[in-house]
């Protein structure tokens, strides 16, 4: 657990990718938001990450794991970092972060959520394409 914001990128690995907060709309029958909702977020901040290494779309081949550490309320500023840990000839596998910020008087930051997925480059038609750096030794083709 850490005090701020600022504490929290410290605390993370890679770059912060998407600061976002929930709305009431956003949460199940306990009170707190859906996974699904976090899971979203995670896909996009991944697809940020691993478009930009690819220099062009990408798709999601694979959520790897996820695992959900602590709840996330309605109130919390939350928070997504993202690092490239791997790629391959056409993949990217990135790690994502989740931090949320509660509490006014005296806030808080806490990790709550971490998963690993893979996205592959894709073409104009939705194939897989090698990465840059293959692609300017061997043409196009995977
Ligand atoms: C992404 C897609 C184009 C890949 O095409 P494909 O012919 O199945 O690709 P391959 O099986 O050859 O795998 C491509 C790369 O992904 C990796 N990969 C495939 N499945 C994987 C998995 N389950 N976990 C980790 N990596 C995986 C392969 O190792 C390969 O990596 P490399 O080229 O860096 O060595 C195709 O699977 C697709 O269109 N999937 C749907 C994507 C989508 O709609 N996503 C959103 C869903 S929410």
């Amino acid at each position: 657990m850490t005090a701020s914001l600022d504490d929290a990128s410290r605390a993370a690995h890679g770059e912060l990718a998407l600061r976002v907060a929930p709305m009431p709309a956003d949460v199940n029958i306990n009170g707190d938001v859906f996974g699904g909702w976090i899971l979203a977020r995670i896909d996009l901040a991944a697809g940020l990450a691993a478009m930009r290494r690819a220099r062009g779309r990408v798709a999601t081949v694979a959520v790897n794991s996820v695992q959900f550490k602590q709840p996330v309320s309605v109130g919390d500023v939350v928070s997504l970092y993202t690092q490239v840990l791997r790629t391959g000839r056409t993949s990217i596998t990135v790690a994502v972060e989740v931090f949320a910020e509660r509490g006014h008087d005296a806030p808080v930051t806490v990790k709550v959520t971490e998963a690993q997925l893979t996205l592959v480059a894709i073409d104009d038609h939705g194939r897989k394409r090698l990465l840059p750096e293959f692609a300017a030794q061997a043409g196009d083709d995977c």
